[in-house]
């Protein structure tokens, strides 16, 4: 049975920007275990972005509350790492400063050596050596850069990932071998990392996570969930169990899409 310690508790959350009337949140009630990979799925648009962003603290509630451990979210926090899709590295150091400073922050007072040990660790965790750490970003692709932000976010060891459609920019094979290793990443840690991933991928939920929670549109609220059986890249187009799953999660999504459509 998973921990609720560290767990995550949304209760009867709505969101309103400011300067604005528009209800884009309304009545999200979740509980999210400590340990478990949450794939937050929905169409574009629908609100899953402003959700993480209140989930990292960078937005208040505008009615009901979320609590990390019992305790309400009171502004971004170093146990709770992001990450998102444009790679949030800073573009004037390089990959490995930006890890480094990260670490700097979360561990305070440490010896020099050891913040450029982790980086290194780091950085060979994603499947990255040395020769990177004095790279800007900008020498890097893509798929490196999201490498670097995935190792930065896991280096300072948070309790809770927030991940943006991370791999969304990346071309199919790098995105394949990028979802690869955050399952690996995830899976080798004891305790495990409780993970929220966005994505507007029925496929890449269905791989990633141990449970999704479907977004409707306007204003957004829960219209699914399920849990998800642990599969493979393979199985999950091939088992008639996985091939159900997949069809009721697309079925949900038209039919809330069906029922914005003005006709
Ligand atoms: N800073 C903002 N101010 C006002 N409206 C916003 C802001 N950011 C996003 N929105 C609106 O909120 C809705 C949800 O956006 P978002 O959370 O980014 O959706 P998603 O991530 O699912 O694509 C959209 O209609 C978008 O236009
Ligand atoms: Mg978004």
């Amino acid at each position: 049975m998973p921990d609720f310690e560290n767990g995550i508790k949304i209760v009867n959350l709505s969101f309103i920007y400011h300067d604005d009337n528009i209800m884009i949140l309304k009545d999200i009630n979740v509980e999210i275990n400590s340990g478990e990979f949450v794939c937050i799925l929905g169409q574009s648009g629908c609100g899953k972005s402003t959700l993480l962003r209140l989930l990292a603290g960078l937005e208040k509630p505008v009615t009901g509350e979320i609590t990390v451990n019992s305790k309400p979210i009171k502004g971004a926090s170093l146990d709770r790492g992001v990450v998102f899709q444009d790679y949030g590295l800073f573009p004037w150091l390089t990959a490995g400063e930006n890890i480094k400073l990260a670490l700097e922050q979360k561990f305070k007072n440490r010896p020099k050596n050891e913040y450029r040990e982790r980086t290194l660790r780091a950085l060979n965790q994603v499947g990255l050596n040395e020769s990177v750490y004095n790279k800007l970003p900008k020498a890097l692709s893509g798929g490196m850069k999201q490498r670097c932000a995935i190792a930065q976010a896991f280096a300072i060891e948070p309790s809770i990932l927030l991940m943006d459609e991370p791999f969304g920019a990346l071309d199919a094979v790098t995105r394949a071998r990028l979802q690869d290793m955050l399952i690996e990443l995830w899976k080798n840690q004891n305790p495990k990392k409780t993970i929220i991933f966005v994505t507007h991928d029925v496929d890449e939920a269905i791989l990633l996570s141990n449970r999704i929670i479907v977004l409707g549109q306007s204003p957004s609220r829960i219209i699914h969930e399920c849990y998800v059986p642990d599969t493979t890249r393979e199985k999950q187009f091939e088992d008639l169990e996985m091939l159900k799953l997949r069809n009721e999660l697309i079925r949900q999504i038209n039919k809330d899409v069906a029922s914005h459509t003005i006709l």
